[in-house]
């Protein structure tokens, strides 16, 4: 066991007691009061006045015009994509590293992941490298459109996915996006309160996502959300997201093929409750991050990931990362912090690296191959603080 690894645990412990989860819940404001509103009243399900409350808060917060409340984060993407027009055999940019639902929900559109790099200042899509890549594999048809050369497929959109909460620098992307007329879907799933140039991510893409599955910064159990500051988008993607279902004082008939989506009235009481401590939440996991910064501030061997310039970062996982000549030790240190029951994770492996996507077109993949092998997750639950 080498030393490095036995410091890192114990400046860890002096954050994270034993037992500590990489993201737990923490209900301490009015949830026990809203659930049981639902019960009380039997309004448990796909409508109700926490469903209207939760999208209005949410409006509230990101800016964004429009919001739909979703069964989770996944059929957010699956739906927001459908409704961005991505079709059949499209291929859709995305960063290799990011959670497996980002490209299964490209999937379900019968659409195609094409695998780009990451920029080690914020861990999502490097746009400058993007664009040489697309310079040199794709070329912008008359009508337009991008094609991919090597495939001879379209390339229709891009989903930047702000990585553990750090917001993707989204004015470069956005103006590479342009340039090739491809659709930006904002996959914000651990983003919720952070900002990039003092807007709220999840407004520069046509529409993004935000999850609120039990490990983000608030939760509503199971759940996500649309985002768009498009009025005939947003209309979509509430009418899709029900069913389809016709407005009508009794007759049950649809216009298209929906999906059964809309979050339920029970979890966005849930959601209510966790938005009104957001601020707190916010402010908490500022500090902890701070604290993980000062207590490691002096290992030579790693560092504390820092939010990304022109950035406010909500902090949803602190990362350590190696420094290069140490990567050899991240499993190491992984399984000792483990062994002593504190909550230590890698990024997720790269998704042109599982079986089911080895076939999809990448860009190489350098960055993402590199920092892959030397990002430690940390306990991030807010509360925790250094003793
Ligand atoms: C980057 C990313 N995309 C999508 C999702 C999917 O969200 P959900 O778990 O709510 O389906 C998650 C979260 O779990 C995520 O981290």
């Amino acid at each position: 066991m080498s030393t490095i690894s036995k410091e890192i645990l114990n400046r860890l412990e002096k954050i994270a007691p034993a037992s500590s989860c990489l993201h737990e819940p923490t209900f301490n404001g009015n949830e026990w009061n809203y659930v049981k509103q639902c019960i009380d009243t039997n309004w448990v399900s796909s409508v109700g006045k926490f469903v209207d409350r939760f999208e209005a808060m949410l409006a509230e917060i990101t800016g964004a015009s429009y919001v739909t409340a979703i069964v989770n984060g996944t059929s957010a993407l699956h739906l927001a994509l459908q409704i961005a027009g991505v079709k059949k055999d499209d291929e859709v940019l995305m960063p290799a590293m990011t959670f497996v639902a980002t490209a299964n929900a490209v999937i379900y559109c019968n659409a195609i992941p094409h695998f780009v790099d990451i920029s080690q200042q914020t861990l999502g899509i490097d746009s400058a490298r993007m664009d040489l890549y697309l310079s040199e594999n794709a070329e912008k048809r008359e009508d337009g459109t991008t094609w991919n050369k090597n495939t001879n497929q379209r390339i229709s959109a891009c989903i930047p996915m702000h990585c553990f909460g750090h917001p993707v620098a989204m004015t470069p992307l956005n103006d590479v996006c342009k340039k090739w007329n491809i659709t930006i879907i904002e996959d914000a799933a651990e983003a919720l309160g952070s900002y990039y140039q003092q807007q709220h991510v999840g407004n520069i893409g046509k529409l993004s996502i935000i999850s609120f599955n039990g490990n983000k910064i608030t939760t509503t159990g199971g759940g996500g959300a649309i985002l768009t500051n498009d009025q005939t988008l947003a209309q979509k993607a509430k009418h899709l997201s029900t069913t389809a279902k016709i407005a009508h004082p009794f007759e049950i008939a649809h216009d298209e093929i929906g999906f059964n989506y809309r979050m339920p009235n029970i979890n966005a009481a849930l959601g209510c409750a966790q938005l009104e401590t957001l601020p707190n939440f916010l402010q908490q996991k500022r500090v902890l991050a701070k604290q993980y910064q000062t207590l490691f501030n002096d290992m030579s061997e790693v560092n504390i990931f820092n939010e990304p310039a022109e950035s406010r970062s909500n902090y949803w996982l602190n990362t350590l990362i190696l420094k290069d000549q140490y990567s050899a030790l991240r499993n190491e240190i992984i399984e000792l912090t483990n062994t002593h029951k504190i909550m230590t994770r890698p990024a997720w492996n790269l998704l042109p690296e599982l079986t089911m996507y080895q076939h999809c077109p990448s860009m190489n993949l350098p960055i993402a191959k590199d920092l892959q092998q030397r990002i430690v997750c940390l306990p991030s639950t807010p509360g925790l603080e250094l003793n």
